[in-house]
């Protein structure tokens, strides 16, 4: 059974004069033990997406759609339960920890306070807990660091903070919002290996957020790439990444510096800028930038259809072959 399983997800937020779509329907499930990457460049909506699932959007906006975890509907779900479940079953780490991580307590008061709510465990058994959740995310010397303030790691050892007390009440589901994106080549690596260790010895289900498809490359095991709140390719890594089918989505590869990605093709940037919500351009909202359009690209919306391998929402299909 899939952790999580989300059908025709549909976001609009109030902006002044009027509400404005962000989200246009997404589709997507995540099963256990699983990285799910979601790509997309900035303001595709990917971070609203996930923010709808938590109830975390501004107040008067509107969800529309199905979000079932682990079996239960999330959209419409009351904000107590709904608390009550992320933070524990679902737990979500941002791109800077210093958003999940408060700046004035010590490490160890985050970390046990945080299990002693969900779990109810008493002062002694929640700090161990505390180390031991310190140790898997192998922060060096985990009760020195109990004692220590955010401000005394590095980057990198923060973002690890962060997902010890995400993983504190081992979650069923992780939301990693482009958990690298302010930290160093190397040091993205190391998260990124956590991640794929945790997910192998919890089961742990991950998705994972991020604007770099090179990220994905070394460990999501499928993929779905957002344009302008809506999924316009999704598959295996393997059969998106190095085969992509979608404009779009080889347009994000050719703008990569990876190996992978890029082969001996030459970089090449996306041309023009992603459209701003509430100016979504008429049919496939990506035909003004596409060098593939035709004149059918400039009514019709592409629905996300099925065709061999994957998932595709683009009815010329150039690289089909
Ligand atoms: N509170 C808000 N009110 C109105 N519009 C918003 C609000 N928050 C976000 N938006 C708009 O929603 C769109 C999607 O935002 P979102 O944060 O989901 O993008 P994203 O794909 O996560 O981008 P990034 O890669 O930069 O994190 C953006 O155009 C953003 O300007
Ligand atoms: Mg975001």
């Amino acid at each position: 059974m899939s952790v999580l399983a989300v059908e025709s997800l549909r976001v609009k937020l109030p902006i002044p004069g009027g509400d404005v779509t962000i989200v246009d329907g997404v589709d997507y499930d995540v099963q256990p033990g699983e990285v799910f990457g979601i790509a997309g460049e900035s303001g595709s909506g990917k971070t609203i997406s996930m923010l709808a699932l938590l109830g975390l959007l501004p107040e008067h906006s509107t969800v529309e759609g199905t979000a079932l975890f682990a079996g239960k509907e999330l959209i419409g779900m009351p904000r107590r339960e709904l608390r009550d479940i992320a933070g524990r079953d679902l737990a979500m780490v941002f791109q800077d920890p210093f958003t999940s991580l408060h700046p004035m307590l010590t490490v160890g008061r985050q970390l046990s306070e945080h299990v002693r709510r969900h779990l109810h465990l008493d002062r002694h058994a929640a700090e161990e807990r505390a180390v031991e959740l310190l140790e898997d995310v192998r922060i060096p010397d985990p009760r020195a660091a109990l004692r220590a303030y955010p401000h005394h790691f590095s980057g990198g050892m923060r973002q690890r903070i962060a997902i010890a007390i995400a993983l504190a009440c081992r979650p069923k589901l992780l939301i990693a919002d482009e958990p690298t994106t302010a930290l160093d080549v190397t040091v993205q690596a190391g998260i990124l290996r956590l991640l794929d260790r945790l997910r192998r010895e919890q089961d742990l289900a991950v998705i994972l957020i991020t604007h770099d498809l090179g990220v994905l490359s070394s460990i999501a095991d499928r993929v779905s790439v957002f344009y302008a709140g809506r999924v316009v390719e999704s598959g295996a890594r393997g059969d998106v990444l190095q085969h992509p089918r979608h404009p779009y989505t080889r347009a994000l590869l050719d703008a990569l510096p990876h190996p992978e990605a890029a082969k001996e093709r030459p970089l090449v940037a996306i041309g023009g800028s992603p459209p701003t919500p509430g100016h979504i351009p008429s049919g496939c909202s990506f035909h003004t930038r596409c060098t593939h359009a035709v004149d059918s690209c400039r009514v019709d919306v592409p629905e996300l259809r099925a065709v061999s391998d994957r998932r595709l929402a683009c009815p010329v299909d150039p690289f089909s072959a």
